[in-house]
């Protein structure tokens, strides 16, 4: 799942894409407040208190199909 609790990597998804946050000292372990990596989080990103330029600097790895 590389949800940050089982392989080194930690990706999620969003809008179609994929990124990978392992290097992101905001989804340590996988967890990002109140949401977990490892999944499509396109309908929790409304509990963000951001917009999608937290995306600019993450490039996509992939897409969800
Ligand atoms: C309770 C909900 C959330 C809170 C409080 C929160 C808070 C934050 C904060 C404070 C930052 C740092 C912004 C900055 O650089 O000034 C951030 C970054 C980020 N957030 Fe969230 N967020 C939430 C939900 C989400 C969700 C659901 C997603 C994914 C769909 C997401 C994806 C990201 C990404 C990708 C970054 C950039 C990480 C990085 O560049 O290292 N956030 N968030």
């Amino acid at each position: 799942m590389r949800n940050g609790q089982d392989m080194d990597e930690i990706w999620i998804s969003y809008n179609g894409k994929i990124y990978d946050v392992t290097h992101s000292r905001l989804w340590k372990n996988g967890k990002h407040y109140a949401h977990w990596a490892g999944q499509d989080l396109s309908d929790e990103f409304k509990d963000a208190p951001h917009q999608e330029w937290v995306f600019e600097k993450l490039t996509p790895i992939g897409l969800l199909i």
